[in-house]
């Protein structure tokens, strides 16, 4: 049967580009969201899309899109993308691979001269990351977005002020982002695979099944300053030894409790911050994980009474800011199938597999069929050595392209 190839060199090109825009040096990026480099990385993709020719689109959260009309009045859109903003010193693939293959998808579409009877759009959603709020772009475009969590970013209130305002955007606009559902036909998002999976299957596809929920708290335990010389071990309100005793019987717990859930202590302040002081205040970041619903209540409630009791032991008060709530998410199986098939149509070995790490395509499955193609990556991710070898990456990009084409023509419009 018939398929279609992307262009390798022209994706290259824009792949090794972007790839400068906020490079840390070391093979990786910093591009957290609304930062000067995502927002220089913004602009270039602009004038990518423009270049090329396609219509280009922002909406009131910022997310960015390349648009191919049909010239079929009222027909739905299929959408494909990721994220360009990465973590503080990242990988130069999570996230930029999906964009830039989404729109490659529409280039090669335009240069097969294909009339599709749907729309195509590639879109850069807006802090999937987290820097600020997780999956912001995503949560604001399916309606999912909250006051509520615009209030409480996990960066500061002053910080996601500041950050929309140098990217030209603001709190209230935000929600005009939502889109209506049956305007969608469907959601496809190329990724890495951020673990070791596809590597050990000696596979070239992972076909994404479900992605696993997570939550996350800032957590600030109050104890008293005092002097680290003359203050006896026994007379102390220790809030950096409590945090320390709440980090080691957590992760214990969820060992022992939780076989299979991940979680993370991923920023600790301790203040005044000094040699010769104790820590008065402690301020730390945790999340965890699970692929399963019930399980992530249970251990979320394990966790936040253990919190409460290590304070408790080592006199301190708390205070617990909830950030992210995603719960875990089922791709579609329909588009999963034609995914599937498209492997089998393009040669590719391919296997089903769970994602360990979150996507906007969790937002997207919730008003829309929706999954996810991934990648083999080695040399871990969220971090500057993250690797994906460029034939997988074609392959990944060709697996985009022929996906959309089948489910184009699958939904019989
Ligand atoms: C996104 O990369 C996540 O934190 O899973
Ligand atoms: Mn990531
Ligand atoms: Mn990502």
């Amino acid at each position: 049967m018939k398929h279609f190839t992307i262009n390798s060199q022209r994706l290259k090109r824009d792949f090794e580009q972007l790839s400068e825009i906020g490079s840390s040096g070391d093979g990786g990026v910093h591009r957290p969201a609304f930062s000067e480099n995502h927002l220089l990385a913004r602009r270039w993709l602009q004038e990518r899309i423009i270049e090329d020719g396609l219509e280009f689109f922002m909406d009131g959260a910022g997310n960015h899109s390349a648009r191919l009309s049909t010239k079929n009045p009222g027909a739905p859109t299929l959408l494909m993308g990721s994220h360009m903003d990465s973590v503080p010193f990242g990988g130069r693939y999570d996230g930029a691979l999906g964009v830039l293959a989404a729109l490659e998808v529409l280039r090669s579409v335009c240069d097969a001269r294909l009339e599709l009877p749907c729309n195509l759009e590639a879109i850069d959603f807006t802090d999937e990351e987290g820097t600020h709020v997780g999956l912001l772009g995503s949560q604001a475009l399916t309606g999912r977005l909250t006051p509520a969590q615009l209030l409480n970013p996990s960066s500061g209130h002053s910080a996601l002020e500041a950050g929309l305002q140098r990217a030209g955007l603001n709190e209230a606009g935000i929600f005009s982002a939502r889109r209506d559902p049956a305007s969608l036909l469907a959601y496809l998002e190329l990724h890495i695979e951020q673990g070791p999976q596809l590597v050990r299957a000696c596979t070239q596809i992972g076909i994404v099944t479900t992605i696993v929920g997570m939550r996350s708290f800032t957590i600030t335990y109050t104890g008293q300053a005092d002097h680290a010389g003359t203050t006896p071990l026994d007379a102390r309100k220790d809030a950096g030894l409590g945090t320390a005793d709440f980090m080691v019987k957590a992760h214990a717990r969820v060992r022992h409790d939780f076989p299979g859930c991940v979680l993370n202590f991923g920023q600790v302040h301790f203040h005044p911050g000094a040699f010769n002081i104790v820590p008065a205040i402690a301020e730390f970041k945790l999340e965890f994980r699970s692929a399963d619903l019930g399980i992530l209540n249970r251990m979320e409630q394990a966790l936040l009474d253990l919190m409460a009791k290590t304070a408790e032991e080592h006199g301190l008060g708390v205070r617990v800011q909830p950030h992210g709530r995603l719960d875990p998410t089922a791709c579609s199986p329909q588009v999963q199938k034609a995914i599937t098939e498209t492997c089998e149509l393009l040669e590719l070995k391919s296997i089903p597999i769970p994602s360990g790490a979150a996507h906007d395509a969790m937002m997207m499955a919730r008003v829309c069929p929706a999954a996810m193609i991934f990648i083999p990556s080695s040399s871990g991710s969220h971090r500057p050595s993250e690797y994906a070898s460029w034939e997988d990456c074609v392959n990944g990009a060709n697996v985009l392209l022929n996906s959309a084409i089948t489910l184009i023509n699958q939904a019989n419009l």
